[in-house]
C-alpha cells in the first residue's frame, strides 16, 4: 500500500507530540490517564479554524468539547444531549460556552436559498433564527455584516436552547452553572463575549421553566 504523505504526517506529528510531552513532564501521560476534571463545556462549530483549546489557551484535560456544524443546540440531538448531561451531571462543569465564529459557512449557507444536501435539514434551525429576527437582519444591507449579526443571534438562540433543557435547569436548583455566548473572530483571533449570560431559570420566559 502506498503511504499518502499528508496522512503519514499525522502519525509523525503524534510521535513528536508524545515524545515532547514526556520530555517536558515524564509523568504527563500517567496523570492524564487517571481522570479528567474539566471546568468547561465548549459547544462550537466543526470548522477546522476554531480549535477550542488553542483559541482559549487551555490544555488537554481542561475542556469537554462538542462540535457540530454552526454550533447548534437541537433538542432532539442525542449526541449533544449525552455530552451535555455527562458534562453537567458527572463532570460538574461550571461554565458552558457556545462559541460561534464570524465567517461561518453554515450560517452563510442558511442565509441563502441554495441546497447543500442533508445539511439543509440541520441548517433549517438557523433559518428559524433568521426568520425570528428578519426585520433586524434585513435592515442590514451589507451581506457580510448581516451574516455576522445572524452568527451572533444564532449563538444567543443556542444559549437559550441550553437553558431550556431539564439538564441545565436541574443543575441550577443545586449549584452555580453559567451558560455563555461567544463569537470568535477568525480574522483577528479575538473572542467577542455576547451579552447573553444565562445562570438561572428566571432568565427564561415562564413557559420554558420546569417544575423540578
Ligand atoms: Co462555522
Amino acid at each position: 500500500m502506498e503511504t499518502n504523505e499528508s496522512y503519514k504526517r499525522l502519525l509523525d506529528g503524534n510521535r513528536k507530540y508524545a515524545l515532547s510531552k514526556k520530555f517536558d513532564d515524564p509523568d504527563y501521560f500517567k496523570k492524564m490517564a487517571i481522570s479528567q476534571t474539566p471546568e468547561y463545556l465548549w459547544i462550537g462549530c466543526s470548522d477546522s479554524r476554531v480549535p477550542a483549546n488553542e483559541v482559549t489557551g487551555t490544555q488537554a484535560g481542561e475542556m469537554f468539547v462538542h462540535r457540530n456544524i454552526a454550533n447548534l443546540v437541537v433538542h432532539t440531538d442525542l449526541n449533544l444531549l449525552s455530552v451535555l448531561e455527562y458534562a453537567v451531571e458527572i463532570l460538574h462543569v461550571k461554565q458552558i460556552i457556545v462559541c460561534g465564529h464570524y465567517g461561518c459557512g453554515g450560517v452563510r449557507a442558511a442565509m441563502s436559498n441554495d441546497t447543500f444536501g442533508f445539511v439543509d435539514n440541520w441548517l433549517r434551525n438557523i433559518k428559524e433564527v433568521y426568520n425570528k429576527h428578519h426585520q433586524e437582519l434585513e435592515a442590514i444591507i451589507d451581506t457580510d455584516k448581516r451574516a455576522d449579526r445572524l452568527t451572533e443571534l444564532n449563538v444567543i438562540e443556542q444559549v437559550r436552547n441550553l437553558a431550556k433543557t431539564k439538564i441545565i435547569q436541574k443543575a441550577w436548583q443545586n449549584r452555580t452553572l453559567q451558560v455563555h455566548g461567544w463569537v470568535y473572530g477568525m480574522d483577528n483571533g479575538f473572542i467577542k463575549e455576547l451579552n447573553t449570560l444565562y445562570d438561572e431559570a428566571e432568565d427564561l420566559e415562564p413557559i420554558y421553566r420546569y417544575k423540578l
